[in-house]
């Protein structure tokens, strides 16, 4: 904005000092009118922000409140997936930059997203997924890439299974690879698999923790500590891993903080 000089000398020569007066005091008037309402504004888009902030979270309860309608209902070719679309689409984005060779996911439950993730390797021609649950994997769905275990995702003999997995890939010794933890989601048991799969994790490609939106993130809030917990107390010890939060750019994730991405 240009604001003309108020050459006072001149105004008074050519006596209009009034007249510059009442000019300069209207732009001074209207600055500090600006200025109010710009802190207004501000404090204005500060409330959008929380209101933003509560409408997401709000919808977040509502889907989860009607679970049976929503992620217990979520398919991916016929076969349940238990993920927010959304996530889905992150992954589908994540798979595609970071190319990894294999990907291990803890917790198949019915294998929707085991062959979600299959399907995005068929479609970049590379990748196998390792998938680990404690339940029988019989009536899984089969594909090529997938390879089933049964354990429990922190027992030493399922690492075992995993790494004879791996040999019998005949795979480059670099491999990249991601890792995806949804099994169980209490605190101590995620903090441990995060210590374990993180060294698993290769540079540049990501760790996984879902529902870190559990434990009042703003789901279940009857839960004391989750996934959550675990990632902050992991984060604190840890240095090799930092949150991609861009990975949360469709508002709604069951995973805020939950995008881990393996630096060094
Ligand atoms: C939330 S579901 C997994 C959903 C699945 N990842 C999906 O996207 O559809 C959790 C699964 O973890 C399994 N599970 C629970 N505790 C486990 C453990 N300690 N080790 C391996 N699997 C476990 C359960 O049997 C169940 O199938």
């Amino acid at each position: 904005m240009h604001v003309p000089n108020l050459l006072i000398i001149d105004r008074i020569k050519t006596g209009t000092v009034i007249a510059g007066l009442k000019y300069y005091g209207q732009i001074l008037f209207n600055i500090l009118k600006m200025k109010i309402s710009n802190s207004k504004n501000s404090s204005n888009k500060s409330n959008d922000k929380s209101d933003s902030q509560s409408t997401i979270d709000n919808f977040h309860l509502l889907y989860e409140s009607n679970h049976k309608q929503t992620y217990d209902n979520t398919y991916w070719m016929g076969i349940r997936s238990m993920k927010c679309p959304l996530d889905l689409w992150i992954y589908q984005e994540i798979l595609f930059k970071t190319r990894p060779d294999i990907i291990i996911e803890t917790g198949t439950n019915e294998g929707g997203t085991s062959l979600y993730l299959a399907n995005i390797c068929d479609l970049m021609n590379n990748g196998e997924i390792i998938t680990i649950d404690i339940s029988s994997p019989k009536d899984k769905p089969e594909h090529e890439r997938v390879h089933y275990i049964h354990g429990d995702a922190t027992s030493v003999k399922t690492i075992e299974k995993i790494y004879q997995v791996i040999d019998k890939m005949n795979i480059k010794t670099d491999a990249k690879i991601m890792v995806i933890l949804d099994d169980e989601h209490s605190e101590d048991h995620v903090f441990q698999e995060m210590e374990i799969y993180g060294k698993i994790v290769t540079p540049g490609n990501y760790l996984i923790v879902e529902d870190t939106s559990m434990g009042g993130h703003p789901v279940w809030p009857e839960l004391d500590s989750g996934p959550m917990e675990a990632v902050e107390r992991y984060m604190k010890i840890n240095h090799n891993f930092e949150i991609d939060s861009n990975q949360e750019k469709f508002l709604l994730t069951f995973n805020p903080k939950g995008y881990l991405k393996k630096i060094k």
